[in-house]
């Protein structure tokens, strides 16, 4: 035999090899990022290399529920036989909906939809644990070299990455099968700039530069201790630089400066191509504006992030609640249409606003406002109440002032559980409340929902902060809208099928209710039905064309893929996980 033919076998050979990654073995011409199994899949020695690279920082998956099950699944490895632990896993049924059961771990999204229903501790321990949704190995970064070298690797073997910081996002994007998790809750370095200044921004003051691990109450506490405050979400352990301010972020503070993206006056990147770039008004000010509510995990890995800071003040809270007796629906809908009315001067005072409905009832919890007293706030609780006594509605309303932002926030309900709703939502424009029959239109479609789901509201006026909605990438719906709304159907742990009916009705039933009183509106992608087929342009509005350019530009290979983002929809998750081209 010809060596000359021996060349050409091996080489047809290695060409079908390369193929293989290209036109699987599904028999389909679509381009899929390798799974376990495949003969493209990382060898263990691969693996332990990257582990090597990255001193000894990668953990192989453990679902936290393993204790729950007889047989689990583990990470790169095959199944252990023998993981049931009862102590272990009545403590973890008794924990499960607190977000710092999931907090700690490198893999467990706080969002259950996303983890196929293959492990909990609410399941029968004789069915099996298996890693389904939950990614396989998890890079527990402290450095911006950690996250190089997992960009780089999962590029040069072809696999998926996911981002995860806190494991809050109701979507699913911080989870991902057969995926390299790069972990950035360790990244927990904060430093004040007294008197930060850009030639490329008007800025001047002092910041706060935050390491990409930095949950809310963190930055609260840090820039407490030098008389300031930051822009940040009302739970205390969402991070800040990562989903949170990327996806737009809607703050307390946010009727006094605006979104948590407008913030943003520089961001440290780890770019698809591995570099390490700074992202501000004069150096990638594509990349720059992108970050800004352009959503996360979609562009780069941000390593850190600079934002504004502000002196503290004195705030007061306000708290309502009345609850359905079964008599009482009519009037509490009726007193619901004067509080929704109300809301505009109260935005426009400075106030955040939360509220919840339910068939239980109406609750504020709370409205939190900077530099008035409680008198004022209470002046503006007014009407709703006067109409509330008029209705002969039994109800409660509290009022307190605070010396700073700290004790505040303290005051508010602290404890939020996770990981027992589906998710959906809307963006109320502030034109639907401007008269009477638009009010009531609001009200219909919001007793419709709560008389079948949880339903809540959260108001603000993010529109004096920009001097154009297109200064940032978040969405310019923000700068007209006057609450963020949010309805949620519960879970089911040992029913699959009727959780998943749960999030059919958001998107079948419940947000058509918002959607035909909202035409051309749009929806917050951090707090949203993952399933919504015009995501595209709901979420981003305006702005997709440009931020897909921008995706194009600094990852053209999608390494950064996640649910709902930006040029997202060029790929599927397939049934077994296999995320492919279409
Ligand atoms: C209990 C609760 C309360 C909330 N309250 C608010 C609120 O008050 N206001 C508000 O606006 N939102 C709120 N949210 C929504 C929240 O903003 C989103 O869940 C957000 O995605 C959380 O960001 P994270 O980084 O903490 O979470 P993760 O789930 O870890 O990450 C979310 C997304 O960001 C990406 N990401 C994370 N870190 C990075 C990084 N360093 N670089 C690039 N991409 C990254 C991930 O890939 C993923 O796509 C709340 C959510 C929950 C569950
Ligand atoms: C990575 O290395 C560390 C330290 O050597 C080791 O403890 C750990 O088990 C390794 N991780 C994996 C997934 O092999
Ligand atoms: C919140 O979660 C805890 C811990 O899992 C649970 O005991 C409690 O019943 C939950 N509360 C509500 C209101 O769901
Ligand atoms: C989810 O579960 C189904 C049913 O058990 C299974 O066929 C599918 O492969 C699972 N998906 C993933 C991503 O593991
Ligand atoms: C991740 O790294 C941090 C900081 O080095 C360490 O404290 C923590 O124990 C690690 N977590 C896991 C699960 O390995
Ligand atoms: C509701 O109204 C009915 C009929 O008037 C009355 O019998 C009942 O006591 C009321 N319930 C409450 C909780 O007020
Ligand atoms: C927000 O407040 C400003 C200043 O009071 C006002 O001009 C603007 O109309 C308000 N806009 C929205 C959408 O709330
Ligand atoms: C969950 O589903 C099971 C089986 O259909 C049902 O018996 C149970 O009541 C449901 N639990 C909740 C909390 O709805």
């Amino acid at each position: 035999m010809s060596t000359r033919w021996l060349v050409g076998i091996t080489s047809l050979f290695a060409l079908f090899v390369a193929l293989g990654v290209r036109y699987s073995k599904y028999g389909n011409t679509d381009y899929c990022r390798s799974i376990p199994g495949d003969p493209t899949w990382p060898t263990e020695t691969d693996w332990n290399h990257l582990n090597a690279t990255i001193g000894g920082k990668l953990i192989a998956t453990s679902p936290i529920a393993a204790a729950c099950h007889h047989s689990s699944s583990l990470g790169g490895s095959a199944t252990s036989s023998s993981t049931f632990d009862q102590e272990a896993c009545d403590a973890l049924r008794d924990t499960w909906f607190f977000p710092g059961t999931h907090l700690v771990s490198p893999s467990s999204p706080m969002a259950y939809q996303f983890t196929n229903n293959s492990c909990n501790p609410f399941l029968d321990p004789d069915t099996p644990c298996r890693l389904d949704g939950l990614a396989t190995f998890t890079v527990n970064a402290t450095t911006a070299a950690d996250f190089q070298a997992a960009v780089r690797f999962v590029k040069r073997h072809n696999i998926r990455l996911v981002i995860r910081n806190t494991g809050h996002d109701y979507l699913g994007k911080s989870t991902g099968a057969h995926a390299l998790s790069l972990w950035t809750h360790h990244l927990k370095a904060m430093e004040l700039i007294p008197e930060y200044r850009d030639s490329g921004s008007a800025y001047q003051g002092p910041a706060i530069k935050l390491g990409a691990g930095v949950e809310a109450l963190e930055a609260y506490e840090f820039a407490h201790s030098h008389g300031l405050i930051v822009v940040g979400g009302n739970c205390p352990n969402v991070g800040l630089a990562g989903g949170y301010t990327q996806g737009g972020g809607i703050s307390i503070l946010s009727s006094k400066y605006g979104l948590a993206a407008d913030q943003v006056l520089a961001w440290e990147v780890v770019t698809a191509a591995g570099d390490y770039v700074t992202a501000s008004p004069t150096e990638n000010p594509d990349l720059f504006w992108a970050l800004r509510g352009g959503g996360g995990g979609t562009y780069g890995v941000v390593v850190s992030m600079t934002v504004k800071a502000f002196p503290d003040t004195h705030f007061s809270t306000a708290f309502l609640n009345v609850l359905n007796d079964g008599n009482n629906t009519d009037a509490i809908y009726t007193a619901m249409g004067t509080f929704f009315q109300s809301l505009p001067a109260l935005v426009d005072a400075g106030a955040w606003v939360v509220w919840v409905a339910a068939p239980f009832g109406f609750m504020v919890i709370p409205a939190m406002v900077a530099d008035l007293h409680a008198a004022e706030l209470d002046a503006h609780f007014q009407a709703t109440k006067n109409e509330m006594d008029r209705l002969g509605l039994q109800y409660q309303y509290s009022s307190a002032e605070h010396s700073d932002f700290i004790s505040s926030y303290n005051s508010i309900p602290a404890i939020w559980n996770v990981s027992n709703h589906h998710l959906g939502g809307r963006l109320i424009p502030r034109e639907l409340v401007r008269d009477q029959e638009s009010t009531d239109s609001l009200v219909k479609a919001v007793r419709s929902i709560t008389s079948q789901a949880l339903m809540s509201g959260v108001a603000f006026n993010a529109s004096r902060a920009v001097s154009s909605p297109d200064d940032v990438a978040a969405h310019p719906y923000f700068r007209k809208t006057l609450m963020s709304g949010v309805v949620g159907t519960p879970i089911n742990y040992t029913d699959w099928e009727a959780t998943k009916a749960a999030q059919n009705l958001i998107t079948d039933k419940l947000l058509p209710e918002l959607q035909s009183i909202t035409p051309d509106g749009a929806v917050y992608l951090n707090e949203a039905d993952f399933q919504d087929p015009n995501f595209k342009v709901n979420f981003y509005g305006n702005h997709y064309k440009r931020l897909l350019a921008i995706k194009k530009k600094y990852d053209p290979e999608d390494i950064f893929y996640v649910k709902t983002g930006v040029g997202s929809d060029s790929w599927v998750e397939r049934s077994d996980g296999r995320l492919c081209t279409i």
